[in-house]
């Protein structure tokens, strides 16, 4: 493969959205970030320079980074925090993907304005398993906040409070004509009469599942988190924070424009629905002459908020594309099985002035932990052998079966622990686990469970509690899709499989930062294989230091 280089200035730059300015911190000067284009199996090397305000990571989403999770970047689990005034040279490795995948900051809410998409094409002398596309565009869906959204998350959890959904979202930057004060700024996207586009689709929205439809025209599904998928047309997608998808368009309609919209599907809060701030929107724009003005058309086959059988019939649509290409490699049998409850909860109030649920602290957990960060990141204790930081008692199941989609609620389940506790697995393990989600607290919702260093296969999911009698019947161990991020149904579970072959110590976490700052979250470390190839590499030397004082 090729090496290639990237220059990466993070600085604080005005934006204007929704009648409002503000100061972000972005990537070379852009919202969103500046694409990341490569072939499969070239290496990019990425250098940072931090000239912000606070310190910030990168991660890279999606990209397995073969036993080098020195450059992965989630915060205090792989690294420290790239100072103000310093910079970082990450090593991105590009291995088995195919497609798109992103990068985003990954330390507190930042990842709101540095993100941008990574395309990875296929290797030299290898070609798309569909027709070559006349053309391909990114497609980036984020979130636009009016306040300094770092600075409201961090009263929040002070507080304990709910923290905002978003004001509104965004297409490739922009909230689009339905929004104030944006008539006239939507991207637009221009196509030729009877050519076809591959749209890569990212969901880099904070806080929202969505549903994307462009007026008049079906898309083809062909691939979704960097792995291809068995075609199929539809009038609508439904994408998780954190997913990609592949789609192609077919630009067979009368010369015009029309808009490509995009709509939350659920929220637990009321107020984010009053009024409509869930539509944004760009144009598809043919080349042409026009001879009318008129609005373009609005996609009447979007779903409506709440739309969950929508979501549903999309969702099971997907499937591997398994061709002797892309073969399909679900382990059969399984040496680590594991059942993590996804759920919200709460923190007892120290001092009377909490404003979360019944006066508490929002809180979350996987099996009623909540993660706490260390203050030094847990793969240099590791690696280094340094006790005290993390311990490695994650366990496999929760402690104690309770029914988790019922409205009562044993006390101690409302309440989790806090810490640092890891699960630990042996090289090349074959790992199956079920996530099954909650209605604790009456706060069920979906959680877009995303995995780092790894894709995994998607081999059932359903509502209500899992029945460990009946539901693994039904598994696709066929051609599941395979994915880096899976959404737990609402009040519902869905297993995966994976083999551990990626030595290292990475992130698992819920991709609503809402969540994971709540502390959605838990840590995977893979030991060791019996050879240097098999290993993990060396750090690089110039990692970024942690602020606390600790010896080599
Ligand atoms: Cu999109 Cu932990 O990542
Ligand atoms: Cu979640």
């Amino acid at each position: 493969g090729h090496v290639h280089h990237y220059e990466f200035v993070l600085k604080e730059t005005n934006f204007t959205r929704l009648c409002t300015t503000k100061s972000l911190l972005v990537v070379n000067g852009s919202l969103p970030g500046p694409e990341i284009r490569v072939h499969k199996g070239d290496t990019v090397f990425v250098n940072v320079y931090n000239q912000g305000n606070y310190g910030v990571t990168l991660h890279w989403h999606g990209v397995k980074q073969p036993r080098n999770p020195w450059s992965d970047g989630p915060e205090y689990i792989t690294q420290c925090p790239i100072q103000p005034g310093k910079n970082f040279t990450y090593e991105v490795i590009f291995s088995k993907e195919e497609g798109t995948l992103w990068w985003h900051a990954h330390s507190d809410w930042t990842r709101n304005s540095v993100h941008g998409a990574i395309v990875i094409l296929p290797a030299p002398g290898t070609a798309f398993p569909f027709p070559q596309p006349d053309g391909d565009e990114v497609i980036v869906f984020g979130s636009w906040y009016d306040s300094d959204i770092n600075t409201v998350v961090e009263a929040d959890l002070q507080t304990g409070a709910d923290t905002p959904y978003s004001d509104s979202y965004l297409i490739n930057g922009q909230a689009g004509d339905l929004c104030n004060c944006s008539k006239g700024s939507s991207h637009r996207t221009l196509v030729d009469q009877g050519k076809t586009y591959l749209l890569r689709i990212v969901n880099a929205v904070m806080n929202a599942d969505l549903f994307f439809a462009v007026a008049e025209h079906n898309v083809t599904v062909v691939g979704m988190d960097g792995n291809y998928l068995k075609p199929f047309t539809t009038p609508y997608i439904t994408i998780s924070p954190g997913q990609t998808m592949d789609v192609l368009l077919l630009a067979n309609q009368s010369i015009g424009r029309y808009y490509m919209a995009t709509r939350q599907y659920y929220s637990v809060r009321a107020d984010v629905i009053l009024y409509d701030k869930s539509n944004a929107t760009a144009i598809l724009e043919y080349r042409g002459n026009y001879t009318s003005q008129a609005d373009p058309v609005f996609p009447s086959t979007l779903p409506s908020y709440m739309d969950f059988r929508a979501t549903d019939k999309f969702l099971y649509q997907l499937k591997s594309l398994a061709s002797p290409e892309h073969p399909v490699d679900v382990p059969l049998n399984i040496s680590t099985r594991m059942f993590i409850v996804v759920s919200m909860n709460q923190i007892l109030c120290p001092n009377e002035t909490c404003m979360g649920i019944n006066g508490n602290k929002l809180a979350s957990s996987l099996n009623n932990i909540s993660l706490v960060n260390p203050p030094i990141d847990v793969l240099l204790a590791y690696y280094r052998n340094m006790s005290g930081f993390y311990t490695k008692d994650f366990p496999d199941h929760p402690t104690s079966y309770y029914n988790y989609t019922a409205d009562e609620f044993p006390f101690n389940v409302t309440v989790p622990l806090q810490g640092t506790k890891v699960k630990m697995l042996n090289y090349n393990e074959t790992v199956e686990i079920t996530f099954q989600g909650t209605d604790v607290l009456n706060t069920s919702a979906t959680h877009p469970m995303h995995m780092h260093g790894y894709s995994f296969y998607v081999i059932g999911s359903g509502y209500g509690n899992f029945d460990p009698e009946n539901e693994p019947k039904g598994y696709n161990l066929i051609d599941p899709p395979e994915m880096n991020t899976v959404t737990i149904p609402k009040n519902g579970w869905a297993t995966i499989r994976f083999v551990a072959s990626n030595p290292g110590v990475w992130y698992w976490h819920c991709h609503f930062d809402r969540h994971l700052s709540w502390g959605m979250s838990t840590i995977f470390i893979v030991k060791n294989g019996d050879s240097p190839e098999t290993s993990l590499r060396e750090p690089p030397a110039n990692m970024p230091r942690c602020e606390v004082p600790f010896t080599d």
